[in-house]
């Protein structure tokens, strides 16, 4: 079985993080999938970014909390990682559903980031997004909140859910469960052989981040690991036909 190469935050070593010319650039070199973030803006929209704040990736400043979807879509997000890029701007969730629409081969790993207690309804506008343009078999579901996973569970069980973690848990796919998902997203740093069999015996896919390295990739590919997120897809698709 092949390893599935998810680009993180789109094609974002090459490209600006979680904008339309990453996600696109990811599925032009032939990724098999992509990983994003959203956050609730100041009107509850879902918004494709990374940050709880613009800061680092638009010329604004503040919390995305504290703007509009509206006012978010005025900011360049492209200049700072690169001035051909300045027409970027912050995509709404559905903006990318309607592109995902139009390629199938794609999956999509959307990350919950930081639900914190103001985003009521976070999760139900997600789950209501991902019926509206009937791409659930496309989506996965992750999130270092676990409480926001079992919630889309319980909104929709058949949207896959995975568990984000980065500490070392004992059989975590028993602990996944509890929360409703079936695949484990661990951090690359607890990733050991033992949790890459003990996942497959228990039927659950793992992906892994994010991984840059030459080496380590090799390293996970030639273990049959299902998947890898990394920031540069077509480095790792050329590692992975040299395997
Ligand atoms: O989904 C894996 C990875 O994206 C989690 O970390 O900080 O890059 O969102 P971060
Ligand atoms: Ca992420």
């Amino acid at each position: 079985m092949k390893t599935k190469i998810f680009g993180h935050r789109g094609s974002s070593g090459t490209h600006p993080e979680n904008t339309m010319a990453a996600f696109i650039e990811a599925e032009k070199v032939g990724a098999d999938g992509i990983e994003l973030d959203v956050h609730y803006t100041k009107d509850n929209q879902l918004a494709v970014i990374h940050d709880d704040t613009v800061d680092r990736t638009t010329n604004g400043i503040g919390l995305v909390r504290n703007h509009t979807l509206r006012e978010l879509q005025q900011l360049d997000v492209g200049s700072w990682f690169s001035g051909e890029f300045s027409n970027e701007r912050v995509p709404s969730l559905q903006e990318v559903f309607s592109w995902l629409q139009d390629v199938p081969h794609i999956q999509l790993n959307i990350e919950l980031k930081y639900v914190a207690l103001d985003y009521v309804q976070f999760e139900e506008q997600i789950v209501q997004a991902i019926e509206k343009y009937n791409v659930m078999e496309q989506v996965i579901i992750s999130s270092f909140n676990h409480y926001a996973l079992k919630k889309v569970n319980e909104l929709n069980p058949n949207i896959e859910c995975a568990i984000l973690y980065m500490e070392r848990l004992y059989e975590p796919w028993d602990y996944a469960k509890t929360v409703g998902a079936t695949s484990l997203h661990p951090n690359v740093l607890v990733t050991e052989p033992t949790l890459l069999i003990g996942a497959k015996e228990a039927g659950f896919p793992v992906r892994v981040y994010t991984i840059n390295d030459e080496d380590k990739l090799k390293k996970l590919m030639s273990a049959h690991c299902p998947a890898i997120i990394t920031d540069y897809p077509e480095k790792a698709l050329r590692i992975r036909k040299e395997i």
